[in-house]
């Protein structure tokens, strides 16, 4: 039997982005130097989080880091943050200051609602849009990295990103189950289909409960490099939910340089004193 559903549906009208909005962007983004979006093909394996302790752990080795939240209709980095429902400044002819928060600059829609408590319902084109706003109308400035925190799946945003973010690259996150390496696979797919490098794998929520090693298996099946394991624990969700840095802690500081390496291409090490201020605040 065939597939009817996916044969017979309607079709979507195209929202292939013009070249024009790619070129808009890369000159927004000049001064930019690195470009790299944290990805899966699957929900709430830890792409926010990763993402934001990636930009937390880049701001602790003394780099200039942004955070743009790509998950338009359900932003996290706000929360991820502990930060405070502030509303982001801007021109009167459409640019936007993102906010500056430890070092990072940050832009989400949490910050451009007036509620952000409230759905945002919206369809494709629409999310590609905004997208392309936060590329296009930020005033982004002088950055050693932006962090792209991508939603799951491999359309719509994710699309959009790697489409016209000119991005150096994506990092996978996976937890160990089946499912999601299978998803984490579409996800490097889609980037090698969209001529965006992956830069490698980390494997989260690693342990008892979900296993271990098959991220590693998929980071040698696609033949990138392997950035770690982190295990699921009590205390990492616990020191997501303060707002705390749990890369900059003394315990993920080899992982957090290997992460940081694949990232960046460079060794860096984090300033002990920013760790202290990220973890103990
Ligand atoms: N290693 C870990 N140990 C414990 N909890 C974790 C770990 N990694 C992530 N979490 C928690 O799991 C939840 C999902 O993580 P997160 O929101 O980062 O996933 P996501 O991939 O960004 O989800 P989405 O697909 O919805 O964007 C969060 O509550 C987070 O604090
Ligand atoms: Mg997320």
């Amino acid at each position: 039997m065939g597939l009817p559903i996916v044969e017979d549906a309607p079709q979507m009208p195209e929202t292939q982005p013009h070249d024009e909005e790619k070129v808009v962007i890369a000159k927004n983004l000049a001064a930019v130097k690195r470009k790299v979006g944290i990805h899966s093909g699957k929900g709430g394996v830890g792409k926010t989080f990763l993402s934001v302790n990636i930009a937390m752990a880049l701001a602790a080795a003394g780099k200039s880091v942004g955070l743009l939240d790509a998950d338009v209709d359900c932003p996290n980095v706000a929360k991820f943050l502990n930060l405070r429902d502030v509303p982001l400044n801007g021109t009167a002819d459409g640019r936007i200051f993102p906010l500056e928060y430890k070092g990072m600059k940050l832009v989400s829609t949490h910050f451009m609602t007036d509620n952000p408590s409230l759905p945002m319902i919206v369809r494709g084109p629409i999310k590609h849009k905004v997208v392309a706003e936060m590329l296009e109308k930020v005033e982004w400035g002088e950055l050693d990295v932006l962090v792209y925190d991508l939603p799951p799946g491999t359309s719509d945003v994710p699309m959009s990103s790697m489409m016209i973010g000119s991005m150096d690259g994506i990092v996978i996150v996976t937890t160990p189950q089946q499912e999601a390496i299978m998803d984490a696979r579409k996800s490097a797919i889609m980037a090698k289909d969209m001529d965006v490098p992956v830069l490698g794998v980390v494997e989260n929520m690693s342990g008892d409960v979900f296993g271990t090693g098959s991220g590693e298996e998929l980071a040698r099946e696609l033949d990138v490099p392997f950035l770690g394991t982190i295990p699921l624990t009590k205390e990492i969700r616990q020191l997501n939910e303060k707002g705390k840095a749990v890369l900059c802690t003394k315990t993920y500081q080899d992982t957090a340089q290997k992460i940081l390496k694949g990232v960046t291409g460079e060794t860096l090490a984090m300033k002990q004193s920013f760790w202290r201020n990220l973890v103990n605040r």
